[in-house]
């Protein structure tokens, strides 16, 4: 049985999408919450989806680590961490500038690797926690268009293993999921730069069609509980067959 009973679990990027299903599945499992998003309206709509009470909110752009000191300097220790918060960046290499360059890797890698840098030099880490990297099934692809998300993915994925083995003698877990496409906010985006057709295509592509949030938040329940306590290191793609091929 996975319970996350009274585990007191940080989740970025909690206002929409897989971070909002996350926090919800998380609680109804018995966490306490911590979920930090830029959307302050959207926020509140994930708290108040959650079960149980005593979660908290922060309202923070992550790709300023400035903006962490707050949440530093109140949190008590976590069992678990889901760094989800993403962005995504449609652009052929050709146009890519270095605004464009920096910005998605600001959120998608820097923020992670100071926020988990953050929580380690500040022991809000506890023994036998578990962080969760949310990556991306782009990661091991040639996607055109998607170079820096792409590339932002697998620095996140290649991290988070160097992380699981310095943390390991503290009994603390790292793993990453890469996960196919998933219906959200973000993948409204490529709505706006392929065709409808295009879309059908892709998803034909994948054998048990296009993922819902609650099937990557599942997974992450199991990292997050005790019941992966053997479980480091590890990228977990999840994507409906679509690799497969
Ligand atoms: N959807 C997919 O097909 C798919 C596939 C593979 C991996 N992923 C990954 O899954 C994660 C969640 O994506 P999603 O599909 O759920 O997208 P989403 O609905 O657009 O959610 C993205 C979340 O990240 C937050 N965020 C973005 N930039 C931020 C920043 N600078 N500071 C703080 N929060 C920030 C957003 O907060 P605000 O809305 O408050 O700004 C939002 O809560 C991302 O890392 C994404 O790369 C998604």
């Amino acid at each position: 049985m996975i319970t996350l009973q009274d585990k007191n679990i940080l989740v970025t990027g909690a206002s929409s999408g897989i971070g909002r299903q996350i926090a919800i599945t998380a609680s109804e499992l018995g966490a306490k919450l911590t979920i930090i998003g830029r959307n302050i309206q959207k926020l509140e709509e994930t708290l108040a989806l959650l079960a149980g009470d005593g979660h908290k909110i922060y309202v923070i752009d992550l790709s300023d680590a400035a903006n962490l000191t707050s949440l530093i300097s109140e949190s008590t220790a976590y069992d678990g961490v889901v760094f989800n918060a993403g962005v995504v960046e449609y652009l052929p290499v050709k146009f890519l500038n270095e605004n464009k360059i920096n910005s998605v890797f600001a959120t998608n890698f820097d923020s992670n690797v100071v926020l988990s840098q953050k929580l380690m030099k500040n022991k809000l880490l506890k023994k036998g926690g578990s962080l969760v990297f949310v990556s991306s099934i782009s990661s091991k692809l040639g996607v055109p268009g998607t170079a820096m998300y792409t590339a932002s993915k697998a620095a996140l994925s290649a991290f988070s293993k160097v992380l699981a083995s310095e943390l390991a003698s503290q009994g603390i877990r790292c793993n990453s999921v890469s996960p196919g496409i998933i219906k959200t906010a973000m993948t409204e985006q490529a709505a706006h730069v392929v065709s409808d057709e295009e879309l059908k295509k892709a998803e034909a592509e994948y054998p048990l069609g296009y993922g819902q949030p609650e099937d990557v938040a599942g997974l992450i329940m199991y990292l997050l509980s005790d019941i992966s306590k053997w479980m480091t290191g590890s990228d977990l793609v999840i994507d409906g067959g679509f690799t497969l091929k």
